[in-house]
């Protein structure tokens, strides 16, 4: 059922109890979820929204047990006008399908996801911020709910979305400080870090924290093969800059998440003229760069201010001139500041 186009225009009621100036990035626990059941090992049946709480799971789930599950992340935001945007719902929806068949699971149809994504707005829609103050972000999860001690795939599985108004991952936009990872890798060529399966992210915590106690803001991962090109950080693409060209990792090897954010900013630098090179990128290139930003549903556009690699400090000197203005035109869209020619955004 499509929603009711109206939404909180201004004036009318946002969520109690919320500062709005200060979101970062947790869960505040909102009104409703949604939940959709498949118990044939094949199609999505109806599914409902209930009140956000916690969910019940035989301790010999799939999800438990094996990780047999997926996420996505998206958001809504509010437009000046009072509007709420959903930017490329689609793209999650397909990757999750992308996901789903590598993960040997069911998934909603692209109409599905997207029809759940906008329920879940809607019943939330005081969570969503104020213009400007951030945007709710929204988190599709797709995990194996069915009983099954043995391994394979079983017959049960839940698709599930809650959701949390957030601003800044990074508070303030802050400029990363990296730290350049040669010893552990995150993913392997033929291996899942292509997909965002939930796998993929707890195993970084360790070098993370390690990081993070140097003072690292987060960790750049290299390629597992060679162990001398960048691939990833943790949860985000990264992009280098020189001269004209803009370099970000190729997806060919499987080992780079197919960012919805990366695949936009791929088109916006391409609009401004700039030529863009999805390819191999030594470590090197990333030491010799004029200018290095990341991306992602969470850090949105992030500056790289400085990374390191073994004994080599490297800081970037243009100040992330690029990356803003990569950054406002994204948002821009987004926010509906600027006219959305591509046709990315929906209306909830
Ligand atoms: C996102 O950007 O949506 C992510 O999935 C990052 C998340 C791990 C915080």
């Amino acid at each position: 059922m499509r929603p009711h186009p109206s939404c909180l225009k201004k004036g009318e009621i946002y969520a109690d109890g919320i500062n709005w100036d200060d979101l970062g990035f947790g869960l505040i626990p909102i009104d409703h979820m949604y939940t959709m059941k498949c118990s044939d090992g094949e199609n999505f049946s109806q599914g409902h929204l209930s009140p956000f709480g916690k969910i019940e799971l035989c301790p010999s789930a799939g999800i438990l047990n094996y990780g047999q599950g997926l996420f996505e992340g998206l958001k809504a935001t509010r437009t000046e006008d009072g509007r709420i945007m959903l930017f490329r719902p689609q793209e999650n929806a397909l990757r999750m399908i992308m996901g789903a068949e590598r993960m040997c699971m069911p998934s909603p149809s692209v109409e599905q996801f997207v029809d759940a994504v906008k329920q879940t707005v809607f019943a939330n829609k005081r969570w969503v911020p104020p213009p400007g103050k951030g945007s709710l972000y929204i988190r599709p999860l797709l995990v194996g709910s069915g009983s099954n001690l043995c391994l394979g795939p079983g017959l049960e599985y839940t698709f599930l979305i809650f959701a949390s108004p957030v601003g800044n991952y990074h508070k303030g936009r802050a400029a990363l400080n990296l730290y350049v990872e040669h010893k552990i890798h995150r993913a392997t060529p033929g291996g899942t870090g292509g997909v965002k399966c939930v796998t993929n992210y707890s195993p970084v915590y360790q070098t993370q924290q390690q990081a993070r106690a140097k003072g690292f803001s987060d960790v750049l991962f290299l390629d597992s093969a060679t162990g001398k090109n960048i691939e990833e950080i943790v949860l985000a693409n990264i992009f280098i800059l020189k001269g004209n060209v803009i370099s970000t990792p190729t997806l060919k090897h499987g080992t780079i998440l197919p960012g919805v954010t990366r695949k936009s900013i791929i088109d916006i630098a391409l609009d401004f003229g700039y030529q863009v090179a999805e390819r191999v990128i030594p470590v090197e290139d990333l030491l010799a760069a004029d200018e290095a930003f990341c991306t992602g549903t969470a850090v949105v556009v992030n500056p790289i201010g400085a990374v390191t690699y073994q004994d080599k400090r490297v800081e970037y000197k243009t100040g992330g001139a690029l990356c803003q203005k990569l950054y406002e035109t994204l948002t821009g869209i987004q926010t509906g500041r600027l006219e959305d020619k591509k046709g990315w955004t929906l209306e909830v």
